[in-house]
């Protein structure tokens, strides 16, 4: 009884997964179309060539004419050279607009997914998902649905003509047909289950790759270069052990359906013999027997094997419609504003794992252009509850909002963003110019602002001093910097933003005392100045706060502090 629900469960989910296949395929569908049409044409021809020849035989053994069948039959030949050289370049376009489509897709759900839910994939895992599940996808929608519906309409065809010229030879050529699909059914059954591994393991192949690549300075530093080379092999080798099973399935399965095939040419054959001896058919007819024999069979093998292309098709399928159903973030169109803005946080509960809470209960109200340090122990929360102000959680509980001087209230969503400028914990500077580092905070800065932005965030001189000045090309993850330096990088992106509230996460961990209060005070010089939020565990930047609050036991506890 379980068996047969999970039976119907998938089937549902198989037939969700077409749907979705379909839905994505519309607008590619005139092309498709066009193809398809190209190949049946082909088909039509082949057929036609057959019965042209046919006729040039009898005609020749009967001491005939046959220039203008002939003339006709490579006439043919030509349109079908045509036909496969307009196809070729109509399925190239297709699969690079399509794939694309398709890839462009994907990762926009992803940009605006919640970030919590997507941040659960490893970084290879999606790499997977947006390049090999993208381009199984677009290659079943472009060249595998197209090819069976055009295998089909073949059969049909084919079974027709010859059914005209011997009904038993039509029936008998048949007779591969139940094999076909019972191998099939059997063969999807096995390589459903097989597909999903070989992409996972794909999956944690890249991953693994992105990784330690990314991180090679802590594979060196601890001699581990052998250990990762092996780890790369075991890898490979999993991916290879999933690839080689479902390869020898496929094989198998061919196998069958060749030596039926082969058994079937041979009987048409002797069948065709014995009906000459008899004087029953014509050579002609005989070579059309033969021909169609073959091209009746062909459609059908043809068919089993795309059995796997399906089943590897709906297999991406399912791992791509696993992130379209990723909630989408709540963004309302209508923001309040105001240069000034305080922040309400109302019996806040989250945890990232539903047992273990990181806040309970927890409220918070930030007056608009204070200046609160946030303190507590590592591991507390605190990056947590930022993220929360950001909106970048999922299922949090309570109510969390933004109310200007006016008293306009706004619930915290993905729009809310705007109102904060924000310097994430660690480094988080991209590869590519400083210009283009801190035009990430607002895109539309101008040198000036760069160059202010950078003054106030202590940046403007070692900067200045570079050959290139802002212009200088940095690594990834800022690499070419120092820590420090790369902190007020990114402190710069931040004040460039110039929103009401700005939120600093440790950003001056790695500063020298002296560089980090005039980072303070450049930060109490913004004009208009923001609220801030300053996450940090130096007793030094306290002094200019107006309050500190601090994170204990799941609650935000708030004590008044010295002058602002
Ligand atoms: N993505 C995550 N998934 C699961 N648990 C997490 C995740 N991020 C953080 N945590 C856990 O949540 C708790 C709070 O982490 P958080 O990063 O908010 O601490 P923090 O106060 O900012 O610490 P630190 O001062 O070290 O930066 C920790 O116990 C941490 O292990
Ligand atoms: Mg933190």
């Amino acid at each position: 009884m379980g068996k047969l629900k999970k039976l119907w469960k998938d089937r549902n989910n198989q037939y969700r997964y077409f749907k979705w296949l379909l839905f994505y395929s519309k607008p590619y569908t005139g092309r498709i179309i066009l193809m398809m049409v190209m190949n049946l044409l082909a088909t039509l021809f082949t057929l036609w060539m057959v019965t042209i020849s046919k006729q040039i035989i009898d005609n020749a053994s009967e001491g005939k004419r046959f220039v203008t069948l002939v003339v006709v039959y490579l006439g043919l030949m030509l349109a079908m050279e045509i036909i496969s050289i307009v196809s070729r370049l109509v399925a190239t376009m297709l699969s690079e607009r399509f794939s694309f489509g398709i890839r462009k897709q994907i990762y926009e759900k992803i940009i605006h997914s919640c970030w919590i839910d997507v941040k659960k994939y490893h970084t290879g895992d999606l790499m997977t998902r947006l390049t090999s599940d993208a381009g199984n996808i677009a290659d079943g929608i472009i060249n595998t649905i197209p090819s069976i519906i055009q295998l089909g309409v073949e059969l049909l065809l084919v079974f027709f003509t010859l059914f005209f010229y011997s009904k038993a030879l039509a029936v008998f050529a048949l007779v591969l047909a139940p094999v076909a699909a019972l191998s099939s059914w059997w063969l999807g059954k096995k390589l459903k289950k097989l597909q999903v591994k070989v992409q996972e393991s794909e999956a944690a192949y890249r991953s693994f790759l992105q990784e330690s690549l990314a991180n090679l300075l802590v594979v060196k530093a601890f001699a581990n270069e052998g250990y990762y080379v092996d780890k790369l092999s075991r890898l490979r080798e999993e991916r290879f052990y999933w690839v080689f099973k479902r390869t020898k399935m496929g094989v198998a399965s061919s196998s069958v359906m060749g030596l039926t095939f082969e058994l079937g040419y041979i009987a048409a054959f002797a069948y065709g013999a014995l009906q000459i001896s008899k004087n029953v058919i014509t050579y002609g007819t005989m070579s059309v027997f033969l021909a169609l024999v073959n091209r009746v069979q062909g459609p059908i093998v043809g068919l089993a094997q795309q059995i796997p292309k399906v089943v590897s098709v709906l297999a991406s399928a399912g791992r791509v419609m696993e992130l379209q159903n990723l909630p989408e973030e709540k963004t309302l169109n209508e923001h309040i504003n105001g240069e000034e803005m305080g922040i309400r946080m109302n019996n806040v509960s989250f945890g990232y794992v539903p047992e273990e809470m990181v806040l309970e209960n927890a409220s918070l109200e930030v007056k608009p252009g204070e200046f609160v340090a946030i303190i507590g122990e590592s591991g507390i929360g605190k990056t947590t509850l930022i993220r929360i102000i950001m909106s970048f959680m999922s299922s949090v509980q309570g109510g969390i909002s933004f109310y200007n001087n006016d008293g306009a209230v706004e619930e915290a969503n993905a729009g809310t963003r705007q109102f904060i400028s924000y310097v994430p914990q660690g480094n988080t500077l991209f590869s590519g110019t400083i210009r283009e580092n801190i035009q990430i905070g607002n895109l539309n800065a101008t040198e000036e602002e760069i160059w202010k932005a950078l003054e106030l965030s202590s940046g403007y001189d070692f900067v200045k001093e570079l050959p290139k000045g802002i212009d200088t090309v940095i690594g990834e993850r800022g690499h070419g910097l120092s820590e420090g330096q790369a902190q007020r990088i990114a402190i710069a992106r931040a004040f460039v933003r110039k929103s009401p509230i700005l939120i600093l996460d440790e950003a001056t961990s790695a500063l020298d005392e002296a560089t980090e209060q005039k980072v303070i005070q450049g930060l109490q010089e913004l004009t208009p100045r923001p609220t801030c939020l300053i996450i940090t565990h130096r007793k030094s930047i306290l002094k200019y706060c107006s309050r500190e609050i601090k994170i204990e036991n799941k609650s935000v506890l708030g004590t008044c502090g010295g002058e602002g």
